[in-house]
């Protein structure tokens, strides 16, 4: 999950790589890199760090040339530092890669028998010198093929040649790439997020295809080297910034948006006037479908879990899950009868984007649920789902996640309302309560908003902590687990409650947090008497319940008490004091909230 730009232009090409790499410093912030053409020679610059440290190289060595690549970088071979950092340059060529070449050792070893010295440990290395190679023998294009052809494993490459320095060159297989046209310059981008403050109009190259950028037009080459056309498209405004406006960091600010960010949502799928659901020309018809499967990765995966039980409650259909890395590699059954849902935040997760892939080439039906409608797997899916929760920058996902449950609740609910498996008034009434879940959320936002900072103490100094539930409180608890990894660094679990007794409950010990999730549902006394099994071994318990529960346990060390609402939406409010809770205790240990350590916002390799 590396970061690539590139520009071709009739002015100075820095500044704006710099400002598109900052964009991109989602995908990667372990080093960052660029490379210009100036006065007909390759300039390269680049270190460990971010954006902000190349900018202060830049200050005192500037970068003036018309042509350049940028890169910022999530190590896969080779620690961050100088030297593994992109562009990989010899005399002739600079290249910027996301991606993993699966052969470069063997390449490697070929490339030192024909003397050529290895300077890093990335494998991005061994196309740098595999070009500079076939350049001493065939032109421009055939060299780029020779290459592409030698490689195995995915790309998205940005190249720059000496020898043809008014272009930028840009290839792709199996990582994402697009261009952008702009008036006297054109663009290279890994998405249209880096591109869309430059221009609105893009395009993105499929697998195998070839892009040569100047300033004043895109060529287009396939694989078998035949010039093409390809569409352009237009990019949607988003309605809302990638800003951080007054907060601290972009999740405070997406957590603190979840009221308004699920209120966006619910109009875009509910009629309240109608008290129905519009899914538009969904591709399948509800009444076919024999079994469903919801696929995704880390937090997207989470709201399969929990969507599960909705299917199941709402639905006669057969639901599976499945987390993509595993179903990639499974021995599937496909069904032309089944529907295949694949829930990604960015639209661009490998794992998730190969799950859909394989689907793709069984013909079966698929289904994609995105927050970037222009994304490499809504652009692929048959059919679409937006969450319409605006751009989602900090990396521990939050908002997304509410819209991910939210969009899955809705079409758990149509199709059940399509194959008259719910009654009407029933469907109504849960339609009706999706329109107060906004306000729930905020209410819920603003008590946890007074609570969680306390309770967030208790962490500081613990061990690890323990997330339990029941029913759909279990997949919460995963999340709830994972937010605290992902932002505190702190060992967590998420474990089905009744589970404990067989092997976990070894964990608890004196002072220990545990969190507890006892909703008001038909879980909820099971669920207590787990908590007294927790509590008797010295468990630290944090229990997270609905309002005027009235649970008298004097070893509770924290009660927090969600809005009573229909038991369908309790688990998207009781998210809300996990991802506060995370929050908090990641504050108060001084990690970097936006962009935690070894993580990055789109994991776009294996
Ligand atoms: C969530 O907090 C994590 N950052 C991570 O698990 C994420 O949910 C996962 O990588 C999937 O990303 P996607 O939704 O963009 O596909």
């Amino acid at each position: 999950m590396c970061g690539i730009i590139g520009i071709a232009s009739n002015k100075s090409v820095t500044p704006n790589i710099i400002q598109s790499l900052k964009k991109l410093e989602y995908r990667g912030y372990d080093s960052a890199g660029i490379a210009t053409i100036e006065s007909g020679n390759l300039d390269e610059k680049k270190c460990p760090g971010r954006v902000e440290d190349l900018e202060k190289i830049l200050l005192k060595r500037p970068s003036q040339g018309f042509i350049g690549i940028g890169h910022v970088r999530w190590a896969t071979h080779g620690i961050p530092n100088q030297v593994n950092a992109h562009p990989h340059s010899s005399d002739e060529v600079s290249v910027v890669h996301n991606g993993i070449i699966e052969n470069s050792n063997e390449l490697k070893k070929d490339l030192e028998k024909k003397g050529y010295k290895f300077k890093s440990q990335t494998d991005t290395e061994v196309i740098t010198f595999l070009l500079t190679d076939f350049l001493k023998d065939f032109d421009l294009v055939i060299a780029i093929n020779k290459t592409l052809k030698a490689l195995n494993g995915s790309f998205a490459l940005g190249i720059l040649f000496k020898k043809y320095n008014d272009i930028v060159v840009g290839a792709r297989r199996g990582s994402p790439l697009a261009v952008g046209y702009g008036p006297n310059e054109n663009y290279l981008g890994s998405d249209s997020y880096a591109l869309k403050s430059m221009t609105k109009k893009i395009t993105y190259l499929d697998d195998g295809d070839v892009c040569v950028l100047t300033n004043n037009k895109i060529d287009f080459y396939n694989s078998k080297n035949k010039k093409i056309n390809k569409e352009v498209l237009i990019l949607s405004d988003d309605k809302h910034t990638a800003e951080k406006g007054d907060y601290k960091d972009f999740m405070s600010k997406e957590i603190s948006e979840q009221n308004i960010t699920s209120k966006n949502c619910v109009k875009e799928y509910v009629d309240h006037l109608r008290k129905d659901i519009n899914l538009y020309n969904f591709p399948i018809k509800p009444k076919d479908i024999q079994k469903i499967i919801l696929i995704g990765c880390g937090t997207a995966y989470h709201s399969c879990i929990t969507a599960k039980y909705w299917f199941e409650e709402l639905t006669n259909i057969q639901i599976d899950i499945d987390v993509a890395s595993e179903f990639r590699y499974r021995k599937i059954k496909f069904n032309k009868k089944n529907l295949y849902v694949f829930v990604s935040q960015s639209g661009e997760t490998a794992d998730t984007f190969a799950a859909l892939d394989i689907c793709k080439k069984n013909k079966v039906k698929t289904c994609s649920i995105v927050n970037v409608v222009e994304s490499s797997i809504a652009r692929s899916s048959d059919f679409v789902l937006p969450i319409h929760a605006g751009p989602e920058i900090g990396v521990a996902s939050t908002k997304a996640f509410i819209g991910q449950l939210l969009v899955l609740y809705i079409l758990a609910l149509k199709i059940s309302d399509i194959r008259k498996e719910i009654l009407k008034p029933d469907y109504e009434k849960k339609i009706n309560d999706l329109k107060k879940l906004p306000d729930l959320i905020k209410k819920t936002l603003n008590y946890c908003h007074n609570n969680t900072p306390i309770i967030a103490k208790d962490f500081l100094k613990a061990k690890g902590a323990m997330f339990i539930g029941r029913g759909i409180s279990f997949p919460i608890a995963l999340e709830g687990a994972l937010k605290l990894k992902e932002l505190s660094y702190l060992h967590a679990e998420g474990y089905p409650a009744g589970e404990m007794k067989h092997g976990p409950l070894a964990l608890i010990e004196e002072g220990l947090p545990v969190v507890i999730l006892a909703p008001r549902d038909r879980y909820f006394e099971k669920t207590i008497s787990n908590m007294q099994e927790v509590i008797a071994r010295g468990g630290k318990v944090i229990l997270i319940t609905n309002e005027n529960s009235k649970i008298i346990s004097e070893n509770v060390r924290f009660t927090l008490e969600i809005p009573i609402t229909n038991e369908n939406l309790t688990p998207l409010l009781m998210t809300v004091p996990l991802q506060l809770l995370a929050y908090h205790v990641a504050a108060l240990k001084n990690c970097d909230i936006d962009k935690p350590r070894n993580l990055a916002k789109s994991v776009t390799v294996e």
